[in-house]
């Protein structure tokens, strides 16, 4: 029986079982490349500006990602609190992703436009100001620190390698963009943005 020249030789077993689940994980993964709805941006998703973009890579050196997922799940314990679930459509032109997998802290894919400007800046500064309860630490030198725009334009030109639609004017114009602003003015330029391509539509 061929079955039993299976189940009695561990060894090759193990290999068929890897075969199976690998073909399994195949179907599933690999059709994801070519669909529309995987690759394709959600109507109503714009690059980052140049600002946004600063604030996003200050978002991951503060290590923002380590406390916050960007990801909110389809389950209605989930969308009630977050709303919408994310789609993939929505990270198109995230590079690398944030979804993340850590939630010390809220999850953060729609917080763009849940606070006022003012209300991040103080939350950011000492979140203790708005949220006297909260574990979240302190970055009150984002307010100091001023960019001045000198890689705004090569990070936008990597990204537009990486099938970001940057037209030259958005990359000419990067560095004036940035220029003299504040972190906190970048990091809260990015917070505004998250999640509101699917928000607004609903
Ligand atoms: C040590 C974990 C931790 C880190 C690191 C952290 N946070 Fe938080 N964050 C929290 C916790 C806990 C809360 C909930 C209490 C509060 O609102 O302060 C929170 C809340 C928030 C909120 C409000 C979310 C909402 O829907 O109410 C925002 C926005 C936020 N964090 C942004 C950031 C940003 C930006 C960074 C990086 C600069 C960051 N956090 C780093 C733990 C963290």
């Amino acid at each position: 029986m061929r079955h039993e020249i299976l189940e009695k030789n561990i060894g090759l077993m193990a290999l068929m079982m890897v075969l199976a689940v690998s073909i399994g994980g195949l179907t599933q993964i690999v059709p994801l490349f070519f669909q529309d709805v995987t690759n394709e941006p959600v109507a109503g998703l714009k690059p980052y500006t140049a600002l946004q973009l600063e604030g996003r890579d200050i978002y991951i050196r503060e290590g923002c990602v380590g406390c916050h997922s960007q990801m909110i799940r389809p389950f209605r314990a989930e969308t009630e609190r977050y709303g919408h679930y994310s789609v993939a459509g929505e990270s198109v032109y995230d590079h690398p992703f944030l979804w993340g997998s850590k939630r010390t802290g809220p999850d953060l894919a729609r917080v763009g436009g849940r606070y006022s400007d003012e209300w991040h800046r103080a939350h950011l500064y000492n979140p203790r100001n708005v949220v006297p309860e909260s574990k979240m630490p302190a970055y009150p030198w984002l307010v100091e620190s001023t960019l001045d725009g000198q890689h705004t334009p090569a990070k936008m030109k990597a990204l537009r390698m990486l099938g970001v639609p940057y037209s030259d004017e958005d990359i000419a114009g990067a560095a004036s963009a940035v220029k003299g602003k504040s972190e906190m003015d970048a990091m809260v330029a990015y917070l505004q943005v998250l999640g509101i391509a699917v928000k607004n539509k609903r």
